[in-house]
């Protein structure tokens, strides 16, 4: 595993037995090691669905009418095709938005935007001093949205100003999808504090694991934690033989090989077809945002994107369903098949 972290940095691994557990504890750890409370994640994020993670979780239709997220706060997600600001080169990916702007190669104006939205809910919805603020580098269950260049990095550093924690959710990013890096992070050019794995390390085996610096573990040895599951032998071996395929196979290179082409073919769908709003992704973390038309981008009705999704599946393609309004197909489940 610390091969795979490409760094000393972080040094301490916690055994989980799923994602949302793993978030679960990023956030107690994170509360505990600061002495604060707020947590801030974006609006449209996925984070679990466990009491605790529901706070960060910020899409409605997985938030029942009941009690969850005390001392969690969500800021704009800088979604540069659907949201208020986003230009011609905002994304770290293939392929841009149709959108035009004259910022210069080195600036992004719609980042900056979404920055002092962050600063805007730092100051009007959380304490002075945070705990933590939970990002995935690229957005899965909300319809695999990019953030602008820039953006993490600067939020990081606004929320250790006010004394948070960074945490990066890795559940869909890590393990080599977005292909030019084995963690989504290293996309961003920014280092967390806590990192958080799942899914792809386990490859359908209930494995998943938070992993964070010395310092940090050292500070949460005040709160008794322990996981009678998490880091059970059998977990451990698939886990292992997953860590040993994806690097024996080259997986990451197929990643961003298949992934690559394959963004830059959709690109060519969203070009002829109307109903085809946006394409974007970097890797195999793909997402295909449908509309009815692209001048008002409303959202491809359902029983549409039910067609479609279904005709994909009887011509052997299986997409997974994203998005607030469940209108982009994601390539979610593709990663482990080498399709080169
Ligand atoms: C980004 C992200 N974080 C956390 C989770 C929760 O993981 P799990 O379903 O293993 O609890 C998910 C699940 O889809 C996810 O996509």
């Amino acid at each position: 595993m610390f091969i795979f972290l490409e760094t000393f940095f972080f040094q301490v691994l916690y055994l989980t037995n799923s994602g949302s557990e793993a978030n679960d504890l990023a956030m107690f750890m994170a509360r505990i090691c600061t002495n604060n409370y707020d947590i801030i994640s974006l609006r449209s994020g996925y984070h679990g669905s466990s009491p605790y993670t529901l706070g960060a979780t910020s899409i409605s239709a997985y938030k029942p009418g009941v009690a969850n997220g005390s001392g969690c706060h969500t800021t704009m997600c800088p979604d540069v095709f659907r949201g208020i600001w986003g230009g011609s080169h905002c994304r770290d990916s293939p392929v841009q938005t149709t959108r035009t702007c004259s910022c210069s190669p080195d600036s992004c104006e719609a980042k900056d935007k979404y920055i002092d939205q962050l600063k805007d809910t730092l100051d009007t919805s959380a304490a002075k001093r945070i705990a933590a603020f939970i990002a995935e580098p690229i957005m899965g269950v909300g319809g695999v949205i990019q953030f602008p260049k820039g953006f993490l990095k600067d939020a990081y550093q606004m929320v250790r100003e006010r004394g948070g924690l960074c945490i990066a959710d890795e559940v869909q990013t890590g393990f080599g999808r977005t292909g030019s890096h084995f963690w989504g992070f290293q996309t961003h050019d920014v280092m967390p504090d806590i990192v958080t794995l799942a899914k792809g390390i386990g490859n359908g085996f209930p494995m998943a694991a938070v992993v964070t610096t010395e310092e940090i573990a050292t500070s949460f040895v005040r709160a008794l934690h322990f996981n009678t599951f998490g880091g059970n032998p059998m977990a451990c071996a698939a886990a292992s033989a997953v860590l040993d395929v994806i690097e024996e196979d080259g997986l990451q290179d197929n990643c961003r090989t298949v992934g690559t082409h394959l963004l830059l073919e959709l690109s060519k769908l969203r070009d002829k077809f109307e109903i085809v709003g946006d394409v974007r992704g970097k890797g195999l973390m793909i997402g295909i945002e449908m509309v009815t038309d692209k001048e008002t981008q409303r959202p491809l009705p359902t029983e549409e994107m039910n067609f479609i999704w279904e005709d994909c599946k009887d011509h052997g393609v299986l997409l997974g369903k994203g998005g607030l309004y469940n209108n982009v197909s994601c390539f979610f489940f593709v990663f482990f098949f080498n399709l080169s």
